[in-house]
């Protein structure tokens, strides 16, 4: 029989709690998984020092609040700790013109995978030199926006992008510029998880050209028989979220190799090594993250002890952190709506409580699709005050249409959670807003930077005029009223007594 379309979490199954045991403290802000500036006062969460029912009341719920300072320190601390590399943030994980401006202005390179992402950076005025555009389709029009921008590197995937940047780079060469900086992403066999790494015989995806085929090696043939194109290095990256550096390690080791393998096929000593993103971050309490300096000092060893081997000089190093700079930094603002209580029956196993609490909130899987989507795992607390309640198991839903649509699987609330509280859900700053849809036509919410007592709204709440906007029916009519979503100016949000 075929399952229902909507996935298995379209029907309704109560699987045993994975919640555990409640935590001593209820709501504590473990500094581990919590932005750095948060802190509670009197009962409330507060945020770059502004209390969160400020926020919510000038901003509305959802609510994405970044800390502008979380943000920029780690990407400073994995600036320091690969000094002498260079450090490009995966713009994938979240971008705005406010944050092209911070990795600018911090002197950090940047990663766009699309055009977009590159006219977006580009627009904020990032410097194209620091910036390499990936992608495993790039289309001839995103090619020659790189081209013409003169960024610094296109990382080439495929032989048919090869065949498309060719032309652009001749060109270029014979309007007397210079050869098109040209890396090639190479899949070293390595596939990372959460957790643990497997390398595998050959790699059954989309993404580079395979080491183990010699697709790699003559995809560097080709690079550097082509005057209009500059083969400056390689790049790997083996995965996401990855909390063990053997596998970074690994992947080290198999690309100094090829860099090995470029000399001897081409007599080029290559001068760059791109190792890619994927260094985890603690979404709970008990994830453990590498430290960028630790995961610095563990690649930089390995790449020069193989190159030692090999007799090639140490290349210059560059790394593409994403999450790990722009997910502790942000937290996630909802307003409760419905609480409602459901009983797990007999599928309890022995000792689970036999009720969970559906807390449903303003936003869901249109804000925060990576719980459905990768069953990843979020804490969140009561934000607008403390509360001495006992625990009470609970399950925070948002408000589509889909059964599967979870943002905290399972989690200990105050039993005395009520609606109009608000709650707020950690290290949602990657792969969150960037991965935002408009489903049930609800709106992307805005992003609030907070630094020392101060918000801006760096990038605002989608209205309903401009969904409306792309509609051939709609968009000649007057303007709607405001989205229910929307704050209207006394929303009395989060102020429980
Ligand atoms: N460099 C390349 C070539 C990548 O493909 C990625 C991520 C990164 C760097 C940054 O990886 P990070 O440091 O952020 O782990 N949507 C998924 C993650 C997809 C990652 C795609 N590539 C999620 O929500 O977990």
């Amino acid at each position: 029989m075929r399952a229902h379309p909507a996935g298995p979490l379209h029907g309704n199954i109560t699987p045993p709690t994975a919640a555990g045991a409640p935590p001593e403290e209820l709501g504590a802000l473990d500094p581990h998984v919590w932005p750095r500036s948060a802190e509670r006062i009197g009962g409330e969460l507060h945020l770059g020092g502004l209390p969160v029912t400020e926020l919510a009341r000038t901003h509305g719920t959802p609510l994405f609040v970044l800390d502008e300072g979380d943000f920029r320190s780690r990407a400073g601390d994995f600036a320091d700790a690969f000094d002498g590399a260079d450090v490009h943030y995966a713009s994938k994980a979240f971008l705005c013109g406010q944050v092209a401006r911070w990795i600018a202005d911090d002197g950090l390179h940047l990663d766009a995978c699309s055009g977009n992402e590159l006219s977006l950076a580009l627009a904020a005025g990032f410097p194209a030199e620091r910036i390499a555009l990936h992608g495993n389709n790039k289309s001839l029009v995103e090619l020659q926006l790189a081209v013409d921008a003169g960024i610094g590197h296109v990382v080439v995937d495929s032989f048919d992008e090869i065949d498309r940047l060719v032309p652009l780079g001749a060109a270029r060469v014979a309007a007397g510029g210079s050869p098109v900086p040209v890396l090639i992403r190479a899949t070293v066999g390595i596939e990372a998880h959460t957790h643990e790494f497997i390398a595998t015989a050959h790699e059954d995806q989309k993404f580079g050209f395979s080491l183990s085929t010699g697709d790699a090696l003559a995809a560097a043939r080709r690079v550097v028989s082509e005057p209009g194109l500059h083969l400056a290095g390689l790049h790997s990256h083996i995965g996401s979220q990855i909390f063990d550096t053997a596998g970074f390690e690994a992947a080290a080791h198999r690309i100094v190799g090829l860099l090995g393998a470029v000399r001897e096929a081409t007599g080029q000593t290559l001068e760059e090594l791109n190792l890619g993103g994927g260094f985890g971050i603690a979404y709970l309490s008990e994830d453990d993250p590498v430290s960028p300096s630790d995961i610095a000092a563990k690649l930089r060893t390995v790449i020069a002890s193989e190159c030692a081997e090999l007799g090639l000089p140490v290349p210059r190093l560059a790394v593409e952190p994403g999450r790990a700079i722009a997910g502790p930094g942000t937290v996630t603002l909802y307003e409760i709506g419905t609480i409602k209580p459901v009983r797990l029956g007999a599928s309890g196993a022995p000792g689970t409580p036999l009720v969970r609490n559906y807390v449903s909130v303003d936003g869901g899987m249109s804000d925060n699709i990576r719980t459905a989507l990768y069953d990843a795992s979020y804490t969140c607390v009561l934000a607008n005050r403390s509360s001495d309640a006992p625990p009470a198991l609970c399950r925070v839903v948002g408000k589509h249409c889909e059964s599967g649509d979870i943002l905290v699987r399972d989690l200990w609330l105050p039993s005395d959670v009520q609606p109009g509280d608000l709650l707020a859900v950690a290290a949602t700053g990657a792969y969150c807003w960037s991965m935002a849809s408009n489903y049930n036509y609800l709106l992307k919410p805005p992003v609030v930077a907070v630094r020392e007592g101060a918000a801006t709204e760096i990038v605002r709440r989608q209205t309903l005029s401009d969904v409306f906007a792309l509609d051939a029916v709609l968009a000649d009519l007057p303007a709607p009223s405001p989205a229910p979503s929307q704050p209207a100016p006394e929303h009395a949000v989060g102020v429980r007594s």
